[in-house]
């Protein structure tokens, strides 16, 4: 993907996730939106795919892998491959967004972590892990159960609907000793943060190290996120039960807190609960 285009598909991606089950405020115009992105997104694969199809040499990056495969196998339909593209670019937005965002928020409210981090960098793979597990941004996955069983002593039937919350799996005392905890040189054992099974993340080892990267990064280049630096914190939610994080995040100077008048701060942010603030824009 050309990168002046990244705003393009970044606008898209929400419009998408905006109109989602699970948020709050599905109205008209969200729905026309997401559809009028959903048309957009498939024109512009659709011709990236065809224009892949018919180059006849080595695939260079993914849309031309998954032409070649497409070229291979009838299956793998113009319409098959569109839809995966548009799926790929939805599943990996908001999600590692979402994990970087929230891992900043933890790092800020826990200076002692901050100097850890940046003394050892080696210990940043191994954060990323434990904010996986701290603070996932899927809270939750969806199932039908394919027979009639039983769970916890509840009675479940084929075809029943569950609601599998992995935030609350990663706080089980039982899996992670203190599990309200946020230690960084935690053995996390199995989180499911990328889920389980068939469904596995497809994107887990590029989450890791996009995450692993950008933390990096920011640890580094953020005069904000040193320990000392105490900033104003301005943080609001999209109101999503799923993909859980920040919709904005935005770090001040102290003495720059005029400018933010009548906005929300959280100068020790803690986790916040699940969808606790609309967009305003
Ligand atoms: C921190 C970042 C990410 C998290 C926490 C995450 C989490 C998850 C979870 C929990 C599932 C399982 C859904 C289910 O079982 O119903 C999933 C599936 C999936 N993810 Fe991710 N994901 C992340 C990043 C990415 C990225 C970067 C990509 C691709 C570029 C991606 C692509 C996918 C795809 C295609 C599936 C569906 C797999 C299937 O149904 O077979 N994800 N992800």
């Amino acid at each position: 993907m050309e990168g002046r285009l990244w705003p393009w598909f970044r606008e898209r991606a929400l419009a998408l996730q905006e109109a989602g089950g699970t948020r709050g405020d599905r109205t008209g115009a969200g729905l026309a939106r997401a559809e009028r992105a959903a048309g957009e997104l498939e024109r512009y694969f659709t011709a990236a795919l065809a224009a892949r199809r018919h180059a006849g040499c080595a695939p260079r990056d993914l849309m031309g892998a998954l032409a070649a495969a497409g070229r291979e196998d009838p299956s793998l339909t113009p319409a098959v491959l569109t839809s995966t593209c548009v799926h790929l670019l939805t599943a990996g937005h908001e999600t590692t967004t979402g994990l970087l965002g929230k891992a900043v928020l933890a790092l800020l409210a826990r200076p002692g972590t901050v100097t850890e981090l940046r003394a050892e960098p080696g210990l940043v793979a191994g954060a990323v892990e434990e904010f996986l597990r701290f603070d996932p941004p899927v809270q939750m996955v969806t199932r039908w159960a394919w027979r009639d069983t039983e769970l916890a002593g509840r009675r479940v039937r084929r075809g029943d609907r569950l609601v599998a919350v992995i935030g609350s799996a990663h706080r089980d005392p039982a899996h992670f000793p203190d599990p309200d905890v946020l230690d960084i040189r935690r053995a996390t054992g199995r989180h499911c943060a990328f889920g389980l099974g068939i469904h596995y993340c497809a994107g887990a080892a590029l989450a890791r190290l996009e995450a692993e990267t950008g933390l990096a990064v920011l640890l580094d280049r953020l005069p904000l996120l040193r320990p000392d630096a105490r900033p104003l914190v301005e943080v609001e939610y999209a109101p999503d039960w799923v993909f859980h994080g920040p919709s904005r995040l935005v770090l001040r100077e102290r003495g720059q807190e005029g400018e933010a008048a009548g906005k929300d701060h959280h100068p020790t942010p803690v986790i916040p609960p699940l969808g606790i603030k609309r967009r305003s824009a």
